[in-house]
């Protein structure tokens, strides 16, 4: 099904007065002008917060930052997450590099299915914010869609049907996949597929590959807006449905959560900061750069059990 249905969008900037926002797409995004990210106040913080729920990603242009000052940033919202995939830069373990060489011809990239971040995780993160360093003269875009406006424009009576159902997430196939299309690298995608032919997983991708059980349907904590919490690369069954039962549905909502028209897309340029909240989005890398280096440094922080 696809949708381009009128009246539902509403990304316009709400009043703030110390910073200023453009909204980016008609379903989500926004940049945030006017901030210098290591010397923002408390008081631009919180409308920089209200703007990320709003929005559900946002951007700053132009913040040539330290480890130091993207970590500082991280802070604000929480503590650190687990990252499911690295163990960080020397001397910052929570700042975990996403470089990708030109050199490398791997099938995969990090982050290329539509996803939201490691829900396999009992407590996955709840916000990701994503510096740029080195960007290819084309493509390695990301893109987000607002997983909120997809809940709000399902039928009711479909919204009732999903509303008690929780969902299986897991790293399984992501590492199947990973391990048949990647090289061994020292990158997140090359270490995993380094271990290809182990005859057992480690303790702690046997956990991921176990996996959790999440509502479908997720309550922001802050806002109480509702959003779909599923897609295409981790959710990999039903809650007391078998497959064949759960396949359509997790399909059905998988396809109609990224829509075009639910969309926003970032043309990444250096020292930008972009934050997206896992609760409200999904999001999706390209590897569409070959040939070219992409230096990329993330951080997670912590959320709560999903309800
Ligand atoms: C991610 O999925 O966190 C990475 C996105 C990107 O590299 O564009």
């Amino acid at each position: 099904m696809r949708l381009h249905p009128t009246g539902k969008f509403d990304n316009s900037a709400k009043a703030s007065n110390l910073i200023e926002v453009k909204p980016l797409a008609a379903a989500m995004g926004a940049e945030i002008c006017g901030v210098d990210v290591p010397a923002m106040s408390d008081e631009q913080f919180s409308e920089v917060r209200d703007a990320l729920f709003r929005h559900k990603m946002i951007y700053f242009r132009g913040q040539k930052l330290t480890h130091a000052d993207h970590e500082a940033f991280s802070l604000k919202f929480g503590p650190f997450a687990e990252d499911a995939y690295t163990s960080g830069v020397p001397g910052h373990r929570n700042v975990h590099p996403l470089i990708k060489e030109a050199d490398d011809r791997s099938k995969h990239v990090f982050g290329e299915g539509w996803h939201t971040d490691s829900p396999f995780l009992p407590q996955p993160p709840s916000i990701t914010i994503l510096r740029s360093v080195q960007i290819p003269p084309y493509g390695g875009d990301t893109i987000w869609c607002n997983s909120a406006l997809a809940y709000d424009l399902l039928s009711d009576t479909y919204k009732r049907m999903i509303a008690p159902l929780k969902v299986h997430f897991s790293m399984r196939d992501v590492l199947k996949s990973v391990q048949e299309n990647s090289e061994t690298r020292d990158n997140p995608m090359g270490r995993l597929a380094s271990i290809r032919g182990a005859s057992e997983l480690s303790e702690d991708l046997q956990r991921k590959v176990q996996g959790s059980f999440h509502p479908l349907v997720r309550t922001h904590p802050a806002t109480g807006e509702k959003a779909l919490y599923i897609d295409a690369s981790y959710a990999i069954g039903i809650e007391g449905m078998t497959d064949e039962e759960a396949r359509p549905i997790l399909d059905f909502l998988a396809e109609h959560l990224v829509q075009h028209a639910f969309t926003c897309r970032l043309r990444w340029e250096p020292d930008m900061l972009v934050a997206w909240d896992n609760r409200l989005a999904v999001h999706q890398a390209f590897n569409d750069y070959q040939g070219f280096r992409r230096e990329m440094y993330r951080t997670t922080v912590v959320g709560e059990t999903p309800v």
